[in-house]
């Protein structure tokens, strides 16, 4: 990592979290870091070792191994599309299908160069009743098509 990389980044955030909790609880100050910048940047790694008094490898397996943090800058509006069972037999592949076309996304690239759009496919949202659903920053939309998937995307892009 270069220097010049280190001093463009602005760790008071970073402090202000290390000063509300205990130096042991690395997940809880992980997530608060995530909270802030939706992923886990790389700066952020020696930083935390050094004021932890840890190694960097400790902090990395632990962001590594819960699924549910990122080590991959994400878009300001994250949406996730169902493809449970429930949501997969009531057709919520041409939904995905559609917003990866529009957005230029695939199975391997996640969100837009712009960083406005992240979309990751989740396994079960727990609103199977609503299926096909999708979330948007976790705000939940039921029984969508790739019409009303369309005029959500209008929105987003309007209210950007
Ligand atoms: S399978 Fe989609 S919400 Fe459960």
């Amino acid at each position: 990592m270069s220097n010049e990389k280190n001093t463009d980044f602005d760790f008071s955030k970073i402090d202000e979290i290390l000063e509300r909790h205990e130096p042991t609880a690395v997940i809880a100050i992980l997530q608060d870091i995530q909270e802030i910048y939706r992923y886990l940047p790389p700066q952020i790694f020696p930083y935390l070792a050094k004021k932890l008094n840890t190694s960097e490898a400790r902090i990395y397996s632990v962001a590594t191994f819960y699924e549910n943090f990122s080590l991959e800058p994400k878009g300001k509006y994250v949406i996730k599309v169902c493809d449970g069972t429930a949501c997969h037999v009531r057709k919520s592949i041409p939904i995905l299908t559609y917003l990866r076309d529009e957005l230029g996304l695939n199975e391997s690239k996640h969100t837009t160069d712009d960083l406005t759009f992240t979309l990751e496919t989740v396994s079960c949202l727990g609103a199977c009743g609503l299926a096909p659903v999708l979330t948007v920053n976790d705000v939940v939309h039921p029984e969508m098509t790739p019409d009303k998937a369309a005029a959500l995307l209008k929105e987003l892009k309007e209210e950007k």
